[in-house]
């Protein structure tokens, strides 16, 4: 049985096996309608969401089976002091499998220790974001053909942005990947990537303030929120919530093929003018997530 903890959980090749069925996914729909008869997934999560449990619920639905879960943790147990350990014990025995998220990092993972089902880390505090990272990296390899050689601009909260860390674990293993990492200096990337992911490989990178700097050379900007959850105190989260807003005035410092992903949600960093721009891909890349999460259920499950 298999687990989905980290992107690295899959090899260069079984992520691309899960991109082709993914994009099968997409061409033929309905193909894929029943796969899923008669299986539960669970969606636990102990943090607010949006697009990552409805699209893992959306996902399951159009594989054919059904879900059930809890959508905070003042709903569930965890308000009486249940553990995770007895929570997914618990789950086991309902489901075929689980998306959990949690504010604690590594909460999945103990999670995943105890379970007789796959469990998937929809999120874990400001460690990792594997199913954010399998839908950028099928964004990008469906909308320009291919995974490397590129210049990534990651723009924003890359401190605490969890889909930043996974992303930039993900990329590492592709070539002639280069990196700008565009932040205020009190949001640059932790320690721990510089040295044991981004030095530890080799991987060339620059870190700077103004984003019309190197809007030129980037390949792909990847905007994020500033995690204002993460944030010890109100007063710095208000200093920095807008230090970067992306205007179509700076989208015209960028290359005619450049593409804009989000995570989301926006908050301002986006502004709303830019979504016109054909560039402005975080719509679809949503898109790409449920296709990418099917996969993923059916891969896990051992349906395909
Ligand atoms: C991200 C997350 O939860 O880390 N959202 C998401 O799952 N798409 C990004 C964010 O909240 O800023």
């Amino acid at each position: 049985m298999r687990h989905l903890m980290s992107p690295l959980d899959f090899s260069v090749q079984e992520l691309d096996k899960l991109m082709d069925i993914a994009e099968d996914i997409e061409k033929n729909q309905e193909k894929y309608a029943h796969m899923c008869d008669g299986k539960i997934l669970a969606t636990c999560f102990y943090e607010p969401s949006t697009r990552t449990r409805l699209s893992f619920e959306s996902a399951m639905l159009h594989l054919g089976g059904q879900v059930l879960g809890f959508a905070s943790a003042d709903s569930s147990s965890a308000a009486k002091g249940e553990s995770v350990s007895d929570t997914i014990r618990i789950i086991s025995c309902y489901a075929d499998i689980c998306a959990m998220r949690h504010p604690k990092e590594g909460a999945p993972m103990v999670a995943a220790s105890k379970s007789t089902i796959p469990v998937i880390n929809a999120g874990d505090g400001g460690h990792q974001h594997p199913t954010q990272t399998l839908t950028d990296l099928m964004t990008i390899r469906s909308l320009k053909g291919q995974l490397n050689n590129m210049t990534i601009g990651l723009c924003g909260d890359l401190k605490f942005g969890r889909t930043v860390h996974s992303l930039i674990n993900a990329l590492k293993r592709y070539n002639g990947i280069n990196f700008v990492f565009i932040s205020p200096e009190e949001l640059k990337i932790p320690d721990y990537i510089r040295s044991d992911i981004l030095d530890k490989n080799n991987i060339p990178y620059k870190e700077v303030i103004k984003l019309e700097d190197v809007m030129p050379e980037l390949d792909i900007l990847y905007m994020t929120r500033v995690q204002r959850e993460r944030f010890f105190n109100e007063e710095d989260y208000v200093r920095l919530k807008d230090f970067y807003i992306l205007t179509k005035d700076k989208m015209e410092l960028a290359k005619k093929d450049m593409m804009v992903l989000h995570p989301l949600p926006r908050v301002n960093e986006i502004s709303v003018e830019v979504d016109e721009d054909p560039r402005a891909v975080y719509f679809k890349q949503v898109q790409y997530g449920m296709y990418i999460r099917m996969a993923l259920i059916l891969t896990l499950l051992e349906l395909v």
